[in-house]
């Protein structure tokens, strides 16, 4: 068979109840992917009946089916209004009815546990409300009791068999003890790349031109965005741990923190003195520097940059690959490691699909 996917329309087939209905919040890189996978035949009898940006959205089949949906949903779109996109859901007849939520908008992410109770299933790269604090990831848990799903295979690794494998282990009765491993593929990129023969801001400035870093680079070096996956992976292993227990390097300055964006990315070869010392210090030991998350046995986390040696599984990354050594109470010699390409548009895009699809069976 062949491995290039044929075109199709989203377009209502005939006024035929669609197996499932879904709506996406979020057109961006990841929306913006998903809205290209819709158009093929591995979306089958999915039907797009609404979407949404920041401030606008459609829920007209007619528009939905057109070619340049992003850009027509801010020219014809009507204002954001969260009911009339779940009304559109209800009116599709459809008997699953889906929310893809592709933003990383924390006020959307605090919708989701409301809809899980009205039975509407919600696939997320959003991260907010799991790797929120406590009481988002508590309510997410008592809404999942009402019987619909969450789709969260997006929101750690893009989409790599993490939070699946985990999920399980623990059904199998086995438990997580430590887990390791590099979370975010622009600072895997940047370390696995940072030799000292450039500085790093030289690589910082490629990393953002070749779309690895957010617009403002600031909100992968803080950690935070790794700190959240630590707290998502942790708590569905069974940790109850806030968002304060976890400790956060951040890799940005104190004198860098405050100031507005274009002001960072005037003065990023301030980031270079204090991590050229580091890694001098780790290359005259033979080791590298990489930025790790860990959760131990007592649930303490900790995401900053570490000194490894040069045998250590994470030194030996490649890209923006991400890397989760799972160490559980059967994976005890040897941890069960999952490695891979941990971001991009297409990837994170096919694990909301996948989230979806996997409603159907
Ligand atoms: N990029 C990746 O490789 C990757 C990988 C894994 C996970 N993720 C996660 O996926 C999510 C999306 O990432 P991205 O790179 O696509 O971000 P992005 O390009 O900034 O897109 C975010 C989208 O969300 C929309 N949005 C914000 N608030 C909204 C709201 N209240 N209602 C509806 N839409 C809203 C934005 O609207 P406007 O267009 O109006 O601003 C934008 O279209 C994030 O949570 C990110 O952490 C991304």
């Amino acid at each position: 068979m062949s491995a290039v996917l044929a075109e199709r329309s989203v377009r209502p087939q005939g006024g035929t109840t669609p197996s499932i209905a879904v709506v996406l919040l979020g057109t961006g890189v990841v929306g913006g992917a998903l809205l290209k996978l819709l158009n093929t035949s591995a979306a089958g009898s999915l039907r797009l009946v609404g979407v949404a940006n920041s401030r606008w959205q459609q829920t007209d089949s007619v528009r939905l089916s057109q070619r340049n949906l992003r850009e027509h949903l801010n020219q014809h779109g009507d204002p954001r209004d969260n009911a009339s996109l779940l009304a559109a859901l209800d009116a599709s007849g459809s008997a699953v009815k889906v929310i893809i939520d592709a933003s990383a908008s924390a006020a959307l992410a605090a919708h989701h546990p409301e809809w899980l109770a009205r039975g509407y299933h919600v696939v997320t790269a959003n991260k907010a409300l799991a790797g929120g604090d406590l009481v988002g990831w508590r309510a997410l848990q008592a809404a999942l009791a009402h019987g619909a799903h969450y789709g969260d295979s997006a929101t750690v690794g893009a989409g790599l068999p993490v939070l699946s494998t985990l999920r399980r282990l623990r059904v199998c009765g086995d438990a997580l003890l430590t887990l390791e491993g590099v979370f975010s593929g622009s600072l895997s990129w940047l370390f696995n790349q940072y030799d000292g023969s450039r500085p790093f801001s030289a690589l910082l400035r490629e990393a953002r031109q070749l779309g690895y870093t957010e617009p403002d680079p600031r909100s992968d070096l803080s950690g935070e965005d790794v700190a959240r996956k630590l707290l998502i992976i942790g708590r569905h292993a069974g940790f109850s741990i806030s968002s304060e227990e976890v400790v956060v390097e951040s890799l940005v300055p104190e004198a860098l923190r405050g100031i507005g964006s274009e002001a960072f990315l005037a003065r990023l070869e301030e980031l270079d003195a204090p991590l050229a010392v580091r890694h001098t210090e780790a290359a005259s030991r033979g080791n590298v520097l990489r930025f790790l998350a860990r959760l131990n046995q007592r649930g303490h986390a900790r995401v900053g940059l570490v000194e490894v040696a040069a045998t250590h599984p994470a030194a030996r990354l490649y890209g923006t690959d991400n890397q989760f050594a799972l160490s559980t109470t059967r994976y005890n010699t040897q941890p069960l490691v999952i490695q891979g390409p941990g971001a991009g548009p297409e990837v994170t895009a096919q694990a909301l699909l996948g989230d979806v699809l996997a409603l159907k069976a």
